[in-house]
């Protein structure tokens, strides 16, 4: 057979193929046109005017002419996406009566005359990292229907005061990444449905007093990596819907007591990254739905004991990275649904014994980096979550006064994870891994003449001289905790009964701990450094009275 015998043929299977008419150099994806063939100098005549979305990525077209898409009236959303598109002609989307989405992101763009005044039906308008310098004033002046808008990433210094004013619906306004350095006290002022606001990585050293008071449904700020030194006292005073506020990365020095206290309804305030040495009484009193707060890599050199007393539903607080060097013993003691505290990178040198007292949550408790040489006898004994402890980084004095320490890491070895917990002394210990001691070596010297230290509980001189076993075969002064392996039931007793029993009943995550079923009896051998104990027990679950 000739060769040319096959033509005709593979003529008919293209021609069997679903035609589609496309434009050269697009894609065409039933009612989405993808053009990205850098060749494209120019927006095709021949859309298809069924289309409903096209894309251009990459082309090298530089302009878009009067009414350009005019013979795809079904168009609802339209995007350029790093193009080469600098330059939009009157009207240029006219036409589209049905346009809700319009995206210009990553082009060189630099300049933007009120030329979109015809697009009552957008809701979403996209104009990110373009280089744009200043916006006109009317420009969005018949943009009404606009619920999104984002300016992200270009180059902008100043807004027009009313530039928004036309904008009622408007519910999202991203402005983060240009070069603002002051906002007129107007300029949200109409944004009355406005839920969140992108003031991030500009150039605001302060803020007018006035500048949120239209926002009255805001839900979330960010006004994180700018300069601001201070608060206004009422900035946020009319923000009553606020759930979170971002302000960490600024440089504010110190807060007004009362800037806070109309945001009841705050979850989430990050002050991390900032120059505060103290924080007034009082600051917290009146946002008691906070569940994150975070004032890491601050001045702080103690935080009075009232401070956090109404923030009951806190979950996680975040204080490393200052300067404290005490705490008050009552400090934390509302947080009953703490779950994680960073006390990590600070200065302290001694904790109280009840400081964790009250936080039968906590899971996660970083003390790292800090002056610690020992910790007090019981602190964690009600802390029965406590499964990540870090201590790394403190100069642990390993003798006696740490056996308590000790035996809990021991008990729990299963889920802390400490083995860069190193002694800093005494000195023919220094060095080595505190876990990986044995309870015999942690001793304290007995001074006859009471110079020395000495264990808890003995009296002096009752070993006779030199040195006095911390623990071993004195269990008498401390209580004893037994656990199985797992860590899923756990039981403390002191000398004259049990006090307490943990049982774990869904598996943790992470641990392999096998956790316990609903109406079921189980029997356990519970071991402690005291001796083993056989735990029987049994749950029954239903439910209770309405
Ligand atoms: C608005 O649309 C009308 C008719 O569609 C057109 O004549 C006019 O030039 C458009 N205005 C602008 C500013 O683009
Ligand atoms: C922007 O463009 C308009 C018209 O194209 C021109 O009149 C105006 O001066 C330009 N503005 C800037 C800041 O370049
Ligand atoms: C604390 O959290 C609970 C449960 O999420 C919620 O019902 C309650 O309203 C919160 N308390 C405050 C003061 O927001
Ligand atoms: C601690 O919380 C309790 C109950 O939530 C409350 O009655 C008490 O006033 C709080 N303590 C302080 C110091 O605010
Ligand atoms: C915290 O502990 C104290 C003393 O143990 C107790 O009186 C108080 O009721 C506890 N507070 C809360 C909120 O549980
Ligand atoms: C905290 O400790 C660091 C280093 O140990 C020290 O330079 C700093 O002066 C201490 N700050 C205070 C307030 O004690
Ligand atoms: C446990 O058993 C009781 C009856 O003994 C029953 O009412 C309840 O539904 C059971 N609970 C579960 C979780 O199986």
């Amino acid at each position: 057979m000739l060769p040319g015998a096959w033509l005709p043929w593979a003529c008919l299977l293209l021609l069997a193929r679903p035609s589609q008419p496309c434009p050269v150099g697009c894609d065409c994806f039933s009612q989405v046109v993808f053009c990205s063939d850098e060749a494209l100098a120019t927006i095709p005549l021949d859309i298809p005017p069924h289309a409903t979305d096209i894309v251009f990525v990459e082309t090298s077209f530089t302009t878009v002419g009067t009414r350009a898409f005019s013979s795809s009236p079904k168009l609802t959303k339209v995007v350029f996406l790093n193009t080469q598109l600098q330059h939009l002609e009157p009207d240029a989307f006219g036409g589209l009566p049905r346009l809700q989405d319009l995206e210009i992101t990553g082009s060189t763009f630099f300049n933007l005359s009120a030329v979109f005044s015809n697009l009552t039906s957008l809701g979403r308008f996209t104009l990110n990292f373009n280089m744009l310098a200043a916006l006109p004033e009317g420009l969005f002046s018949h943009m009404g229907a606009l619920e999104s808008l984002q300016l992200q990433g270009n180059r902008l210094q100043t807004l027009p005061k009313r530039l928004f004013q036309p904008l009622k619906y408007l519910k999202t306004l991203n402005l983060a990444q240009n070069l603002l350095a002051q906002l007129p006290e107007e300029l949200f002022e109409s944004l009355g449905g406005l839920q969140t606001l992108r003031l991030s990585n500009n150039l605001l050293s302060s803020l007018p007093q006035r500048v949120f008071a239209g926002l009255g449904s805001l839900r979330e700020l960010f006004l994180d990596g700018n300069s601001i030194s201070a608060l206004p006292p009422a900035v946020f005073s009319q923000l009553f819907c606020l759930e979170k506020l971002w302000l960490q990365h600024n440089a504010i020095g110190h807060l007004p007591p009362s800037v806070f206290s109309a945001l009841g309804s705050l979850t989430f305030l990050n002050l991390q990254g900032n120059a505060l040495r103290v924080l007034p009484a009082g600051l917290f009193a009146q946002t008691p739905a906070l569940v994150g707060l975070s004032l890491s890599h601050n001045q702080l050199e103690t935080v009075s004991e009232g401070t956090f007393a109404k923030l009951s539903n806190l979950s996680s607080l975040t204080l490393s990275h200052n300067a404290i060097t005490h705490l008050p013993a009552g400090v934390f003691r509302n947080l009953t649904k703490l779950i994680k505290l960073y006390l990590g990178s600070n200065n302290l040198t001694a904790l109280p014994a009840d400081l964790f007292q009250n936080l039968s949550q906590l899971a996660l408790l970083s003390l790292s980096r800090n002056l610690l040489t020992t910790l007090p006898e019981g602190i964690f004994d009600t802390n029965y979550d406590l499964f990540n402890l870090a201590l790394h980084g403190n100069p642990w004095q390993c003798d006696c006064h740490l056996s308590y320490l000790f035996s809990w890491l021991h008990q729990y070895s299963d889920r802390i994870f400490n083995i860069q917990t190193y002694c800093a002394g005494p000195a023919y210990l220094k060095g080595q891994v505190l876990p990986a001691l044995k309870e015999e070596q942690l001793v304290c010297p007995v001074a006859r003449d009471r110079l020395g230290f000495q264990a808890p509980g003995l009296e002096d001189g009752e070993l006779g001289g030199g040195w006095d076993l911390a623990a071993k075969g004195r269990a008498a002064w401390r209580r004893c905790t037994y656990s199985n392996p797992e860590g899923t039931v756990v039981l403390a007793c002191d000398e004259a009964q049990c006090r307490w029993l943990n049982v774990q009943l869904s598996p943790r995550q992470g641990t392999g701990s096998p956790g316990m079923a609903y109406n079921a009896t189980q029997e356990w051998e519970l071991k402690s450094s005291c001796g083993t104990v056989s735990v029987t027990v049994s749950i029954e679950a239903r439910a209770g009275e309405p």
